[in-house]
């Protein structure tokens, strides 16, 4: 077994408790046993998170009813060990699977809340990593490395963005493997006080478990998170807009409507956090506006409403420039600029 080492250096460690509700200790296992599932539910508080999760997120049915699986099966598990049954720790090692942006960072951070709240590890934190915080340039760096990021996950989850870079079988000497090996020994030796959710492009993910069938035989849950449909991109922005203090006027709203299906067509798109960024400049382009009138007196609904022409204002909107002398269109949106 791979000894892990104490950690020094910064990867991004989110969590442990996010939203209105405070994490509570991790419910007590001696003494006042909780014997219903009510009581479970009561000592962990897990019924706010998973509240909040259905409230707070459009969309992901799916995804939400498998955390709610998950979080049944912690909870009975709870009940059996309180009345001395056999209750062996479930791997709940995961799988996100999904196109940027469709929420997998967003649920990890709910999914740690859970897992926290139901005892199952210790902290609830998330650390966030990719390949190159775990696996080194040069022969002897990846061991340390990798034991690093894993001493800084115990007692929470280690969130594994685009897992698949891990493994790069047209280099034979890739120090990926060494991390992927690594890993699989304390997702097995650990799985009591680490949760690992490997996150990326489902058909990479299913290229990479094909390759890795330890790694596959290791994932006990797979989620998929849907490209979100216009309508929920709409509910999406309204809801970022209410978080932040702002909303759409009646013909924002319809410009808003028209502004996804322009974006939807072009390439990079990236799901809520497009949205996200659209409403960003669309904020920008309302302060602006607000700016410019100096001395009008603005009242708390001009300040909080953004205008259709704040929608308007993006390059989507841009007739195609008149083709210049030279031959060379101007102006019109580059394919190559992710959010427009
Ligand atoms: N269903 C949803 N409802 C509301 N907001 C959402 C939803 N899904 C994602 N978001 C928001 O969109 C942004 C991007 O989400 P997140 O980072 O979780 O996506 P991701 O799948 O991890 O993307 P990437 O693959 O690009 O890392 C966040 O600000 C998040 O709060
Ligand atoms: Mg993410």
């Amino acid at each position: 077994m791979y000894a892990i080492p104490g950690a020094t250096r910064a990867a991004q460690v989110e969590g442990p408790s996010q939203g209105p509700a405070q994490s509570p200790s991790p419910i007590p296992s001696t003494m006042d046993t909780p014997r219903t599932v009510a009581a479970v539910l009561a000592d962990s508080q897990v019924e706010a998170v998973l509240d909040e999760l259905d409230r707070d997120l459009v969309g992901l049915k799916p995804v939400k009813q498998r955390i709610r699986d998950i979080a049944a099966l912690l909870v009975i598990d709870k009940l059996r060990a309180g009345l001395g049954l056999q209750a062996q720790n479930p791997s709940l090692h995961m799988c996100f699977s999904g196109n940027p942006g469709t929420g997998k960072t967003t649920v990890a951070l709910r999914m740690a809340q859970i897992l926290h709240r139901l005892g199952y590890v210790r902290k609830g934190h998330v650390v966030s990593v990719t390949r190159d915080d775990l696996v080194g340039q040069y022969i002897g760096h990846t061991a340390p490395k990798t034991k690093e990021v894993l001493k800084k996950a115990m007692g929470g989850v280690l969130f594994i963005d685009e897992a698949y870079y891990l493994y790069r079988p047209e280099n034979e000497r890739d120090y990926g493997q060494e991390a992927i090996e690594i890993l699989l020994q304390v997702m097995e030796n650990h799985r009591d006080d680490l949760v690992v959710i490997l996150a990326g492009y489902q058909d990479r993910m299913n290229t990479f478990f094909q390759s890795n069938p330890g790694m596959s035989s290791r994932i006990a849950h797979h989620l998929e998170f849907p490209d979100y449909d216009s309508p929920e991109l709409l509910h999406i922005a309204q809801a970022m807009l209410q978080q932040q203090g702002y909303r759409f006027s009646d013909q924002a709203e319809q410009a808003f409507e028209r502004y996804l299906q322009l974006r939807l067509q072009q390439p990079h798109f990236a799901n809520a956090r497009s949205v996200r960024n659209a409403l960003d400049r669309a904020r920008l382009r309302q302060a602006s506006r607000l700016f410019a009138d100096r001395h009008r007196e603005w009242q708390a609904a001009d300040l909080c409403t953004i205008e259709a022409t704040d929608i308007l204002g993006s390059r989507l909107f841009a007739a195609p420039a008149p083709v210049h002398p030279t031959g060379v269109h101007h102006a019109a949106p580059s394919p190559a600029s992710p959010d427009l």
